[in-house]
């Protein structure tokens, strides 16, 4: 939780409600937040999901890792404390996408419970939907497509999840996808399927 420091600061209401845009969309505003180690699968699960929604008429945004850590939160870093930070800052931008009637997909390995339970928090019941993409570490390091596993393992990247750096596995996802085992379209099929059987989409 981050305190309040402005304090003669008062919330301005508009006139155009959220239901408003999704009323004007056709659809409804919610996050799907992929959690996951380094290479599970995250990227590639939301920019397949994405086109998949997309292709369906749906209004989407992904809101990615390493792009945001270009811009927005490009003074953060690795440690506890900027990884705390760096997902506090998503889960807000997260729902401002809500907000404005837009699926956001969101891939970010988000290794800490607290930080992903407080995006979580910041939303309506059903408007959080979290993703765990499960890939063992060892299939992870094999696909190493930056050779971020290879950096980390000689020590050139620090603080790097599930080498230097904890992951704390998800209780009670909404999705478990297991990527070593499933293809990008069947993990797309299983998330498709959940949207329509919660009524997220139609
Ligand atoms: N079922 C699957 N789902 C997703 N990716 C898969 C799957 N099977 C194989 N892959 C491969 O695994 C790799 C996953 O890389 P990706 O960049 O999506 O990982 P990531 O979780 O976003 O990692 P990072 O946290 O480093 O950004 C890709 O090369 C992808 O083709
Ligand atoms: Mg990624």
């Amino acid at each position: 939780m981050v305190d309040q420091k402005a304090t003669d600061v008062h919330w301005h209401y508009g006139a155009v409600q959220r239901s408003d845009r999704e009323r004007l969309k056709g659809h409804r505003g919610f996050t799907i937040w992929f959690t996951g180690l380094s290479a599970a699968g995250k990227s590639t699960l939301a920019v397949a999901t994405e086109k998949a929604l997309f292709e369906r008429g749906y209004h989407t945004y992904i809101l990615d890792g390493d792009n945001i850590r270009h811009g927005l939160n490009k003074n953060l870093g690795f440690s506890p404390e900027d990884r705390n930070e760096n997902i506090r800052r998503i889960g807000e931008v997260a729902k401002l996408f809500t907000d404005c009637g837009i699926i956001n997909l969101t891939a970010f390995i988000s290794p800490y419970h607290k930080d992903r339970n407080a995006a979580r928090d910041l939303n309506r019941s059903g408007d959080f939907i979290e993703v765990f993409v499960d890939c063992p570490i060892e299939i992870c390091e094999q696909r190493d497509p930056n050779d971020s596993y290879k950096k980390a393992r000689a020590g050139i990247i620090k603080e790097f999840t599930g080498i230097s750096a904890p992951y704390e596995t998800p209780v009670n996802p909404e999705i478990h996808l297991y990527t070593d085992k499933m293809q990008v379209n069947e993990c797309v099929q299983v998330i498709i399927n959940y949207l329509v059987e919660h009524n997220h989409i139609s």
